[in-house]
């Protein structure tokens, strides 16, 4: 089975049960719409290959930690999209779930997967309580604060911002959580994954920041020009196209340079790599570069 078929199964089945039985059916369906409307699941994915690489040993515990991630995310993307942020439209080629249920609905949709994803680690842990505790702090780490996903939000409400510091908080900690997250549930120790998430989140908010500028809103399924129109710290903006390009590359460099070493590094490498040309893929900077300039762009690292 693939990861992502792995994925998917599990926030089904999680969903399902942390769901129950007789809540209000539209705050249900808002949040289903947040969850399963075709997201990448590259945090699951992640946080499973990991623990492949530790062993597996309670794959239904790397399962519900894989799941809890990705509905802090869902979350995090519900919030994101709504007008006091960034008022979207569409997501993941969906109108985003103000926009279908309404905004109250989509607040409490929010705050529902933030539970449900507490929920679904703790119902997981009987029988590994130390790992589900562990587990419990990592992921509020990659969620809260100081440097968490609200974090990095926030850092938006604020005169200035450090540009790193916002984009390892708003995107880097998750799959840093992520990561560690793989380790966790095996009962391993997490600090030497914590790199890869590091570098592939940080590369993930580049390649956010490259697409918002090159991309079409129909290929991405979310609204693009978002940064400068709302005045967002962009890595596009501050170094250039290529120069953001050029930081990418390196970024997934350092990301496949910094697995550890194991007998489930040869996928782990293949699994950065495929993520670096599904992100920024070679063809759409090409065709944006001859379109733009005529010249092709100076991207330097196809060795990956
Ligand atoms: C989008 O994340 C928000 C960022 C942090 C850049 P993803 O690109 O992983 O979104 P989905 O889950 O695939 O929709
Ligand atoms: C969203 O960041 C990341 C979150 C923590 C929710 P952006 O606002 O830059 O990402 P998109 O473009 O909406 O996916
Ligand atoms: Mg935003
Ligand atoms: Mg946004």
């Amino acid at each position: 089975m693939s990861l992502l078929t792995r994925a998917e199964q599990a926030l089904s089945t999680h969903f399902e049960q942390a769901a129950g039985v007789g809540a209000p059916p539209r705050l249900v369906a808002a949040m289903r719409h947040a969850v399963f409307s075709g997201g990448a699941r590259i945090r699951p994915q992640l946080c499973m290959a990991v623990a492949t690489a530790c062993g597996d040993d309670v794959p239904q515990l790397t399962n519900a930690a894989a799941v809890a991630l990705e509905l802090m995310h869902c979350a995090s993307l519900v919030h994101d999209d709504m007008p006091a942020f960034d008022n979207a439209d569409t997501r993941r080629g969906h109108p985003t779930v103000h926009k279908a249920f309404s905004e109250p609905l989509a607040l409490l949709a929010g705050d529902g997967l933030i539970v449900m994803a507490y929920r679904v680690l703790l119902q997981s842990g009987v029988q590994h309580p130390e790992r589900v505790l562990a587990l419990m702090d990592n992921m509020t780490t990659g969620v809260g604060l100081p440097d968490g996903i609200v974090a990095g939000q926030a850092w938006e409400c604020e005169t200035s911002a450090d540009m790193g510091q916002y984009q390892r908080a708003k995107t880097g900690a998750l799959f840093v959580s992520a990561t560690r997250a793989g380790a966790l549930s095996c009962g391993f120790e997490p600090e030497p994954w914590a790199p890869l998430g590091a570098f592939l989140g940080e590369a993930y908010q580049v390649a956010d920041d490259i697409r918002d500028v090159i991309a079409d809103a129909a290929s991405l399924g979310k609204p693009v020009g978002q940064d400068i129109l709302h005045s967002r710290p962009s890595s596009a903006q501050a170094l250039g196209l290529d120069g953001a390009i050029a930081h990418f590359d390196h970024l997934i460099d350092q990301a496949a340079a910094s697995i550890p070493m194991c007998s489930c590094r040869d996928m782990l490498c293949q699994l950065v790599q495929l993520e670096a040309e599904r992100l920024v893929p070679k063809a759409v900077y090409e065709g944006y570069f001859k379109t733009h300039s005529g010249v092709a762009s100076g991207r330097i690292s196809e060795k990956h």
